[in-house]
């Protein structure tokens, strides 16, 4: 049987990994400033993840959600310290996706409304709601297209505003990423999540912080929504919640009370994934990583700056974007094939850093070396 042809790679066989580096089986040595797309977040094969997850298979891999199962209430325990949100709830899944879906749901459950308020070139996933609430048309199919999504101008306080004035009691719920990912690293200001909630609370809808990517400490604070100040609704998880292990999840506010059946999954929060997530926050914890991503990410961010060559770096903490000029088009490729270094993109021209929160500072500064060498040489 052959794989159904949806991804675009690179021919390249990763066999190994460590930190923020990987090898390939011809043995070549990689700098991950990619981090698997987001995931890696405390570094690759970290010994406490590996240890707390090959104890845990030693005891028991999985159990349906009918039973009690302890690790999951330790988990919760230790996101409400980590995150410094102990009185929310969680409810557990498996990735991205299904966090959004599981969030615009209990919004809908929980106004009783349908309309959901989400920005021009946001990415939330690719089931039926979050990827109607994804503004790609191309991966919308017909039965996922539903006029209940309202797309606004990203950062515009005028249009947020208005839409509140003529539908807002209609709006179940806004959906919103910090700092949007897939659509180019852009920043939400701070004014623009404080109008949210203010126009969340006085009409009674939801707010959603999207935190796939910008959340669990990439931005220097546990979700890249902190900065604002403001507490949402509901924050969606995953990608760096596991390091790589499957696990997803969405962290709810006190005020919105469950009833059993109303959001439900088989596979989400089992005995492994719980203790891959647990062997997270612990590190993040013990190695300080939310400030360590801080500073590497300052670090990068001037040193960008100062290279004259690309344009508009912009980002928090270590999910970091900036536009390559149509003379540099081949400069991913190239920092790749001779640099040895991954990074990420977004079209039409952005690259795109998402590495391990734990990336060195010496790691940090040889991708720099890197990057401006590549321009040098940029044919
Ligand atoms: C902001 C955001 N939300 C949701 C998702 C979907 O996550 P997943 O691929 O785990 O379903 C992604 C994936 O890139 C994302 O960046």
């Amino acid at each position: 049987m052959k794989l159904f042809n949806v991804y675009p790679i690179n021919n390249i066989t990763i066999t190994r990994a460590r930190g923020s580096r990987v090898w390939d089986d011809a043995g070549l040595e990689y700098l991950d400033m990619y981090g698997g797309h987001a995931v890696i977040s405390i570094g690759h094969q970290h010994p406490h993840w590996v240890k707390r997850i090959t104890e845990q298979l030693d005891k028991i891999a999985f159990y349906s959600n009918s039973i009690r199962i302890p690790i999951q209430e330790e988990l919760a325990n230790k996101l409400g310290e980590v995150s410094g949100k102990p009185q929310y709830e969680l409810f557990l899944c498996n990735s991205g996706a299904e966090a959004n879906e599981n969030a615009l749901k209990l919004a809908s459950f929980h106004t009783g409304r349908k309309k959901v308020i989400a920005f021009k070139k946001s990415f939330h996933g690719r089931t039926s709601l979050a990827v109607a609430a994804t503004d790609n048309p191309s991966i919308v199919a017909p039965v996922n297209a539903t006029d209940n999504i309202i797309f606004l101008p990203w950062n515009d306080a005028e249009a947020i505003r208005s839409t509140f004035a003529q539908q807002g009691n209609e709006i179940a719920a806004v959906i919103i990423e910090g700092i949007q990912g897939v659509g180019g690293i852009n920043v939400a200001q701070n004014e623009i999540l404080q109008l949210l909630r203010s126009m969340c609370d006085q009409y009674g809808s939801l707010l959603i912080a999207d935190s796939v990517q910008c959340g669990y400490g990439r931005s220097g604070k546990f979700f890249s929504h902190d900065h604002s100040g403001i507490d949402a609704d509901i924050y969606s998880m995953a990608k760096g919640m596991g390091n790589g292990f499957p696990i997803g999840g969405i962290m709810i506010a006190p005020t919105i009370p469950a009833r059993h059946f109303m959001l439900g999954t088989t596979f989400g929060g089992n005995h492994l994934a719980c203790a891959a997530g647990l062997a997270v926050l612990e590190v993040m914890q013990n190695e300080n990583l939310m400030q360590h991503a801080d500073t590497i990410g300052k670090f990068l961010m001037n040193e960008l700056r100062a290279i004259p060559e690309i344009d508009h770096v912009r980002g928090m903490g270590l999910m970091i974007g900036f536009d390559v000029p149509e003379q540099l088009k081949d400069l991913k490729k190239n920092l790749l094939s001779t640099h040895k270094i991954f990074t990420g993109e977004a079209k039409p021209n952005v690259i795109r850093l998402l590495p391990s929160l734990a990336l060195t500072q010496e790691d940090a500064a040889h991708f720099i070396d890197s990057l401006k060498q590549a321009i040098v040489d940029h044919p």
